[in-house]
């Protein structure tokens, strides 16, 4: 279907979603006939889309599909950079590989990659992210900051303000920080991000942030040892959750952050982040690629680097390890 006929059609059915429209006002709506109006609908039925038809009243839209198709991710995006170029695909080995791979053609600042399934999704050191189909948000962005690449960790800190926010916003649930990057909803964890960087000795050529934000997964969903351990929006919420608005929501309030820090530099977004960190002031383990520490997190420094305070009352710098509280 051209795209501006659709996203005439759906804009009209979801600013109505309760009411039916009839035929000819659809119809006039789009400048065509009340046969191409039904040729549009049936288009997107096939697409997963559902409607009722009632004789006299109309159509109205019940359900849209499990796919957060593309155009639905750009209704309503109030972003200028973010999301300006959507790349979606039903299923791929990780989005992080396709955003790397576009970033090096030459993608613009702002190209997301969406998809409905990764085989292989990538975690933080090494790990397995498991994203099952049509129930998260997997999606790279690829950002291109004129940085040194000492202050990439930073922006790992500002994704993760974003989603706390976003889920914030879109379902109200209340969301923490774990440091570095985990999001956690009582105590179980939310979201993953795996920041990725290709630079030169002294300059950022792109970040590719991957954001994992698990949301309609059913505990069942999950392999017993994980149950205790992760969770997803529609758990805590016990209802389902757009995808799309949650994408919507997140690249609007990273954009906001990331303008922030790239006009004041990282003190607001580190206020904010330890306004949403649990670890901090706690008694902590950090472990990392060199032993275990166990002390008092005592903060974030400007690079985003954890603070943490041993027995002895010495301090740690700690760049990268596993957190338990
Ligand atoms: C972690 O907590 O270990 C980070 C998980 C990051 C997962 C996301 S999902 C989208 C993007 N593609 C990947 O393969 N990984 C990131």
């Amino acid at each position: 279907m051209e795209s501006e006929i659709r996203i005439k059609l759906l804009n009209a059915f979801t600013t109505h979603q309760d009411e039916y429209l009839s035929g000819q006002a659809i119809a006039d709506l789009l400048g065509c006939s009340r046969t191409a109006v039904w040729k549009h609908i049936e288009n997107l039925r096939k697409e997963g889309f559902e409607f009722e038809a009632v004789r006299r009243k109309g159509y109205r839209i019940v359900a849209t599909p499990k796919k957060v198709i593309a155009d639905e991710i750009r209704y309503g995006l109030k972003t200028n950079i973010l999301g300006s170029h959507i790349h979606y695909e039903e299923t791929v080995d990780s989005t992080q590989k396709v955003a790397h791979q576009l970033a090096t053609d030459g993608a613009s600042e702002g190209t997301i990659v969406v998809a409905e399934e990764q085989i292989s999704g990538r975690g933080r050191m090494d790990r397995k992210w498991i994203s099952p189909k049509y129930t998260g948000v997997w999606m790279s962005i690829i950002l291109r900051p004129q940085l040194p690449p000492h202050r990439a960790p930073q922006l790992t800190l500002i994704a993760a303000v974003a989603v706390v926010q976003a889920i914030e916003e879109v379902t109200g649930l209340t969301a923490e920080i774990k440091w570095p990057n985990d999001v956690l909803i009582n105590g179980k964890k939310i979201t993953g991000i795996l920041t990725e960087m290709q630079a030169d000795a002294d300059r950022i050529v792109s970040i590719i942030m991957g954001i994992g934000i698990n949301v309609n997964q059913k505990l069942d969903d999950y392999p017993k040892e994980i149950q205790s351990i992760a969770t997803s929006l529609s758990i805590e919420k016990k209802e389902e959750i757009s995808r799309a608005q949650i994408i919507q929501s997140l690249l609007f309030k990273l954009e906001k952050l990331y303008q922030l820090y790239l006009q004041h530099g990282f003190q607001p977004i580190r206020i904010l982040w330890e306004s949403y960190a649990i670890s901090i002031g706690k008694r902590i383990k950090a472990r990392t690629l060199s032993g275990t520490i166990t002390g008092k997190a005592i903060g974030i420094t400007d690079e985003g680097i954890l603070l943490l305070e041993d027995e002895a009352g010495v301090q740690h710098q700690i760049y990268s390890a596993d957190i338990e509280l």
